[in-house]
């Protein structure tokens, strides 16, 4: 599966023994994904439901109802458990592959940086982590995205580009660039002639969402900014090599350096689940500030639980309590209208809307192979919420 990874200068090398390690990892989730999930449903319904509906006198109502009980049933323990044991091995192997390769990746980077002429790189070696990055190692990538090991370290972002396109099972895309086409796709249909002059990616990582904007867009200041100094190293120099122009920086989204009223459109693509609500607050607040009047925001996360199955829900709820995301199944309980209402924007302008996934459509069009399984990048669509300033 990994060769038809997109490829570029930035990404670590894999030995043979590596790729079968990634290989079986791959497997593995593959395996519980078509195998071994499909029997919790078989379970929650022949046993676990008529206990609950026993207990509570009624049919559950939504994912907190069926957690506990569901999480007494032996079937769903042994499943857990080799899903967390999937994902650390998949974080383990990622990491273990950069590693191995630290000094030499950050030398490619600082190569790329020195001959870079098309985007910009600014790092800030004082920046305060916040506790909601530093406190867990986000969906069990050790040290987190942030932490550095050597001088100009990239290894975070090394874990991660590989690490998506393995997560997600190549369902993002080539480059992982599903969410930020996905946007894009919305931004056409909904927008047509839009043209933004500046657009601002928030929480962007290695880039994966960023560039789509820069093709979709190609006369248009693209910026990308990221807390974790790792990633925006990676990022830039994958971007550079990549021939995108993106202006990278090292902030956080809560409070950045930009004017105000500078930005035409403002996205982020799945960080706010990985923020906490005070810091989501505070991230709106901004973009109230550093959109022009007429300006847009969007951010992109996985679909909510509204009208959904308790038990889809409970399923879809197994990161929060497992995979060091504390504040994935919160996310969902906000009404983000509201919130963004109490940060400045017009409720009234406020947008939601599930987008089906840019690249499922261009594999339903057949003009590429889908490649059909696994546990997350299938759901086939995204979740946008933004709003007009
Ligand atoms: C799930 S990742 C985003 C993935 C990326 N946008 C993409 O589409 O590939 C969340 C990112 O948000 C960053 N982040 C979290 N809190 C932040 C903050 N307050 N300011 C800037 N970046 C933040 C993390 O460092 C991480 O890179």
């Amino acid at each position: 599966m990994m060769e038809r990874q997109g490829k570029h200068p930035m990404l670590p090398d894999n030995t043979h023994d590596e790729s079968a390690r990634q290989m079986f990892v791959s497997g593995l989730k593959l395996h519980l994904a078509n195998n071994i999930s499909a029997n919790l449903r078989t379970v929650y319904d022949a046993r676990v439901k008529p206990a609950i509906r026993r207990e509570l006198g009624h049919d559950p109502a939504n994912r907190h109802d069926v957690r506990k009980p569901m999480s007494r049933d032996a079937t769903y323990q042994a499943w857990s458990s080799l899903q967390r044991t999937s994902q650390e091995m998949k974080q383990d192997t990622q990491s273990e592959i950069a590693l191995r390769q630290i000094e030499t990746l950050a030398d490619r980077a600082k190569q790329v940086r020195r001959k870079a002429r098309k985007g910009s790189l600014r790092t800030n070696p004082n920046i305060e982590i916040p506790r909601y990055v530093s406190a867990v190692n986000i969906h069990c990538i050790p040290g987190g995205y942030h932490n550095e090991l050597i001088e100009d370290d990239v290894l975070p972002g090394a874990v991660f580009d590989p690490g998506v396109f393995l997560y997600s099972m190549g369902r993002m895309g080539a480059y992982n660039e599903d969410i930020g086409a996905t946007i894009l796709s919305y931004l056409r249909q909904n927008r047509p002639g839009f043209s933004p002059k500046r657009i601002l990616d928030l929480g962007c990582s290695v880039g994966h969402s960023t560039l789509p904007y820069v093709d979709a867009f190609p006369d248009t200041e693209v910026h990308a900014l990221d807390i974790a100094g790792p990633f925006v190293r990676y990022a830039h120099a994958r971007a550079e090599s990549m021939g995108k122009a993106v202006h990278f920086s090292q902030q956080n989204a809560e409070a950045t350096d930009y004017p105000d009223a500078h930005f035409d459109l403002i996205v982020s693509h799945i960080l706010m689940h990985e923020t906490s609500h005070k810091a989501l607050a505070n991230i709106f607040a901004e973009c109230h500030r550093l959109l022009k009047p007429g300006g847009v925001m969007v951010h992109a996360e996985t679909p909510t639980f509204e009208g959904m199955d308790p038990y889809d829900q409970f399923i879809l709820d197994w990161d929060t309590y497992n995979n060091n995301e504390p504040f994935w199944g919160p996310l969902k309980d906000l009404d983000l209208a509201a919130f963004a209402a109490k940060q400045g924007f017009d409720k009234g302008k406020c947008f939601s809307k599930v987008q089906p996934s840019a690249v499922g459509e261009e594999y339903a069009k057949g003009r590429t192979s889908l490649f059909q399984a696994g546990d997350f990048g299938g759901a086939g669509a995204w979740f946008l919420f933004g709003a007009e300033r």
